[in-house]
């Protein structure tokens, strides 16, 4: 089974990334297909993360996954709160029992830089020191890590209309702690998001 890192977040909430090496097959025998995905290896990773629900929670019950207007997927009833990423061949989620939860993952790419000004404020560009040199690799993988810590906030708040710049402020990043410290300007709060950093791929979650 090619569960690729597991972490037991706290008491009540698990995330995983899966690698799928799967067929679609193996995973229609474990998940059911709710929604219409046309594009094969979207629906792959689709039924990936569907299937590390139960993955990470045996007693997930998938029959009750509704979708809501903001097209955020959720539970009647929350008896868990979960958030699902996908990303070429890795699937993502997490699941609480009693909190809510956003996730995402992403593999780094230098074509980030092309749209850091679309989702980082003047003063985050600055406080750190993204410069604008191609040849800076490392800084695509930074430049990754915030927009991926920014979907995570995204995802965990759920209700849309969130503008990345002005809702989602990033104020320091400890390296130490894999934390990111933010102020959510939407519910005006300090929201740590944690992340980690992985050979090809960057993985940030927010519980709260
Ligand atoms: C919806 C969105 C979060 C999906 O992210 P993505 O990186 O394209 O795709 P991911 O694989 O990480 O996530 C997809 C999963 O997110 C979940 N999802 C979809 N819409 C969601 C929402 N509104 N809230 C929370 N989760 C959502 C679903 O579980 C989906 O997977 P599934 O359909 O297989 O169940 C993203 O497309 C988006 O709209 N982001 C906001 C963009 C924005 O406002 N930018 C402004 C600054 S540039």
């Amino acid at each position: 089974m090619p569960i690729f890192f597991q972490h037991q977040v706290n008491e009540t909430t698990r995330l995983g990334i899966w690698k799928i090496e799967e067929t679609e097959e193996f995973f229609l025998s474990n998940v059911p297909l709710q929604k219409e995905v046309t594009h094969p290896h979207k629906r792959l990773q689709h039924l990936a993360g569907r299937f590390l629900l139960q993955f990470l929670f045996p007693d997930f019950p998938y029959e009750l996954i509704k979708i809501a207007d903001t097209r955020k997927p959720y539970l009647t009833g929350e008896k868990y709160h979960f958030s699902i990423s996908h990303c070429g061949d890795y699937a993502a989620a997490i699941v609480s029992s009693n909190q809510r939860v956003g996730m995402d993952i992403e593999i780094p790419s230098p074509k980030v830089e092309k749209i850091k000004e679309k989702f980082l404020n003047k003063e985050e560009v600055s406080k750190f020191e993204i410069r604008n040199s191609k040849f800076e690799t490392p800084n695509s993988e930074l430049l990754t890590l915030f927009w991926s810590a920014k979907e995570s906030v995204f995802k965990w708040y759920g209700n849309g209309k969130v503008d990345f710049r002005q809702h989602i402020l990033l104020q320091k990043i400890d390296q130490g702690g894999e934390v990111i410290n933010c102020f959510f300007v939407k519910t005006d709060q300090q929201l740590p998001i944690h992340y980690r950093s992985f050979e090809h791929l960057v993985l940030a979650w927010v519980v709260s």
